[in-house]
């Protein structure tokens, strides 16, 4: 079952032929944090909402960036460690829970951070 999951989010990477993990895509993940920061803050729902799933999808295949790279086996699991955050933080957006929502996504921010400490080297 892993391996089958496994699979399927490779093949998701490998079908999106435009990802890659690069700078371009860390600003745009950057960018979408901060504005769902503010979304928040403002409890604008519909927006916070799009942009929790735009993360959610983002590391979906970061995640499987790592998997298929083969040799970063924390890279994989602080992707999917972000990702559950970002799952999370939807769900309590789905039923107007702001405080969970910026208690999440705080832990989400961190969760960052601590993958950049071992993968980012610039
Ligand atoms: C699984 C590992 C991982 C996670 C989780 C992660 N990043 Fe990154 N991030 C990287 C790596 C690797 C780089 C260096 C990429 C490069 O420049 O090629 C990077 C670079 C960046 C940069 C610098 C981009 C530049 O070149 O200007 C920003 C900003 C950034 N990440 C934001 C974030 C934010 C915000 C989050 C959380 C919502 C996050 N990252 C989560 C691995 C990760």
């Amino acid at each position: 079952m892993a391996a089958l999951l496994a699979g399927l989010l490779v093949a998701g990477a490998a079908a999106s032929a435009a990802f890659s993990l690069d700078g371009d895509l860390m600003r745009g993940i950057e960018d979408t944090t901060r504005s769902l920061d503010s979304n928040v803050s403002l409890k604008n729902k519909e927006a916070a909402a799009a942009e929790a799933q735009q993360l959610v999808d983002w590391f979906a295949q970061v995640q499987g960036y790592y998997e298929a790279k083969g040799d970063a086996a924390d890279a994989v699991g602080f992707s999917r460690k972000t990702h559950a955050l970002a799952s999370e933080l939807r769900r309590a957006l789905a039923s107007e829970d702001y405080d969970a929502a910026s208690d999440t996504l705080g832990l989400l921010v961190r969760s960052c951070k601590t993958c950049h400490e071992v993968y980012k080297h610039k």
